[in-house]
C-alpha cells in the first residue's frame, strides 16, 4: 500500500514563515473567466462570479497551497482574452472581487498566491500587434498563431514594469492573499530577459546571468518594499531548462544559480517546470524531478516545489519522501478532479483520473481549460477518461478551430 502520510505533513516557509498544511499545491492555470473587450481596454480583467466559483471548489478540495493564473499587470498585454489583470490605467483596481476570490479559496485553510505574469513577446497578434520586451526577438510562428516583432523596453519601460508587478502585490495582500508567485517560466516577459536567446541587450538587464537575472530580482525587491510586511510570501516560477534547439536558452546550470540568487533574495519557494511555447516536440516527458534532485542540495533555505505529469499517489509520495522536492503541483489532474487532494491524502485515491487522449498538447489543454470553464459555470466536468467524450470533444475542437490550427492540431507546442 502507498503511505501517503508524508504528503499531509505541513511546510513552514522560511521568509514569510507561513505555513501549507499539505505538500500539495494546485499550480497555475490560466482561468480564462475575468471580463474582456476588444475595443476598450478599460473593461477588461475584473475578476467574474465563474472564476470566484471555480475558487470556492478548489478551496474545498484540501490543497496545501492555491496559485492563482496568470494575473496580467498591464491591460492590453495579455498572455489571452479572459485574464484577470491588475493595472493602475483600469477604472478600478478590482480590490473587492480579488477580496472575496481571496476568501473562497483559502475557506478551508489553503494558502493562496496570485500568479502575477506579462506576456512580453509572447502574445498573438490578433490581441497585440506591438508587444513589448527584452529585444527585438519575434516570436516564431507557431500552429498557425502569428506574434508581432516585439519593441525593446527603455530603461524607464523597465522601471514601470516592476513598478506595475508591486502595485499588482499590493492589491493582491490588501485582499487577502498570502502571496504571490512571479511567473518566470515557459517563454513569458520575466523568462524573455533571463534567455539569452530573447535577451540580446548590451545595457545592465543584458548579458552576463545576473544582468538578465536583474529584471527579476528587482521585482522581488520592490514587492517586499511595497508590500512591507515579511509575511507576505513571494514564490517564483522557474524553467529548469529551457528544452529548445539550438540549445541556447536559460541552460540548467544557470537556472539553479538563479534559484540560489532568489533564496538570497527572500523567495519562500521556487516552483520548478520547463519549456516555452516555442517548443515542438513532446521532449520533456520525463518532466522535472531529476532536475530538482540536483538543484535541492544547492538552496538552504528555500523550499521547492516540483510540477509537471505527477499523476499517482506513489511517484508524488516518493518525491517528497527522497527529499528531491519539498512541494508536488499539480495543475491538469485538479480540472479533471478538484478534490482530488483530498481523496489522495484521505487514501481514497492512489491515481489521477487517465484522460484517453492521444498525445497531443492542444487536446490537453483546451481539455483543462474546458473543465477550468465548466467549474466555473457549476457544470459536470466531462469526463475524459471516458473515450466517447474524448472523441467527441476532438470531433468538436476539429470543426470549431482555423484550418491552420486543425492542420497542426498534433504539433501545437507545450508549456510544460
Ligand atoms: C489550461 C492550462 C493553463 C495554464 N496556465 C498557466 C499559467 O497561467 N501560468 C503557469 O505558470 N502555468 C500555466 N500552466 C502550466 C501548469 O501550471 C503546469 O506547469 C503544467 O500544466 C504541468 O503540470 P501538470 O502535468 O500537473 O498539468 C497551464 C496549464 C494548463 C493546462
Amino acid at each position: 500500500m502507498t503511505d501517503v502520510a508524508v504528503l499531509g505533513q505541513p511546510v513552514t516557509f522560511p521568509f514569510s514563515k507561513k505555513t501549507a498544511k499539505n505538500r500539495l499545491m494546485k499550480s497555475a492555470m490560466s482561468e480564462r473567466l475575468a471580463t474582456f473587450s476588444s475595443y476598450d481596454p478599460r473593461m477588461r480583467g475584473q475578476p467574474t462570479e465563474e472564476l470566484i466559483r471555480l475558487y470556492e471548489t478548489w478551496g474545498t478540495g484540501g490543497i496545501g497551497i492555491i496559485v492563482t493564473g496568470n494575473i496580467q499587470v498591464k491591460k492590453d498585454h495579455l498572455e489571452a482574452t479572459g485574464n484577470a489583470i491588475i493595472d493602475r490605467g483600469l477604472p478600478s483596481d478590482y480590490l473587492d472581487d480579488y477580496r472575496v476570490l481571496a476568501g473562497a479559496a483559502k475557506a478551508c485553510g489553503s494558502l493562496v498566491l496570485g500568479q502575477l505574469s506579462h506576456p512580453g513577446r509572447q502574445v498573438p497578434i490578433t490581441i497585440q500587434s506591438s508587444p513589448e520586451s527584452s529585444s527585438d526577438i519575434e516570436h516564431p510562428s507557431v500552429a498557425g498563431v502569428l506574434f508581432a516583432r516585439p519593441t525593446p523596453l527603455t530603461s524607464q519601460g523597465i522601471r514601470d514594469i516592476v513598478q506595475r508587478f508591486a502595485y499588482a502585490a499590493l492589491v493582491l495582500y490588501k485582499a487577502g492573499f498570502d502571496g504571490v508567485q512571479l511567473h518566470a517560466a515557459h517563454g513569458y516577459l520575466l523568462h524573455q530577459f533571463l534567455s539569452p536567446r530573447t535577451n540580446n541587450r548590451t545595457d545592465d538587464y543584458g548579458g552576463s546571468l545576473l544582468n538578465r537575472a536583474r529584471l527579476l530580482l528587482e521585482t522581488v525587491a520592490e514587492i517586499k518594499s511595497t508590500v512591507n510586511d515579511s509575511s507576505f510570501m513571494i514564490s517564483v516560477k522557474l524553467n529548469c531548462q529551457d528544452f529548445l534547439y539550438p540549445n541556447d536558452g536559460v541552460s540548467e546550470r544557470e537556472s539553479i544559480a538563479l534559484a540560489k540568487m532568489l533564496e538570497y533574495i527572500g523567495v519562500d519557494l521556487v516552483e520548478v517546470s520547463g519549456g516555452t511555447y516555442e517548443l515542438q516536440s513532446p521532449s520533456r516527458e520525463a518532466y522535472f524531478i531529476d532536475f530538482a534532485d540536483r538543484l535541492r542540495p544547492n538552496l538552504s533555505w528555500s523550499k521547492v516545489c516540483v510540477t509537471g505529469g505527477f499523476r499517482s499517489a506513489s511517484a508524488m509520495a516518493d518525491a517528497v519522501r527522497r527529499n528531491s522536492t519539498d512541494v508536488i503541483g499539480l495543475a491538469r489532474p485538479l480540472t479533471a478532479e478538484p478534490l482530488l487532494v483530498t481523496e489522495i491524502l484521505r487514501g481514497d485515491k492512489l491515481h489521477a483520473k487517465k484522460n484517453k487522449f492521444p498525445y497531443s498538447q492542444t487536446f490537453h489543454i483546451t481539455a483543462a481549460a474546458t473543465q477550468i470553464a465548466e467549474i466555473g459555470n457549476g457544470y459536470d466536468i466531462t469526463d475524459f477518461s471516458n473515450p466517447f467524450n474524448v472523441s467527441r470533444f476532438i470531433a468538436k475542437l476539429q470543426q470549431e478551430l482555423p484550418t491552420a490550427m486543425s492542420e497542426t492540431i498534433s504539433g501545437y507546442p507545450g508549456i510544460f
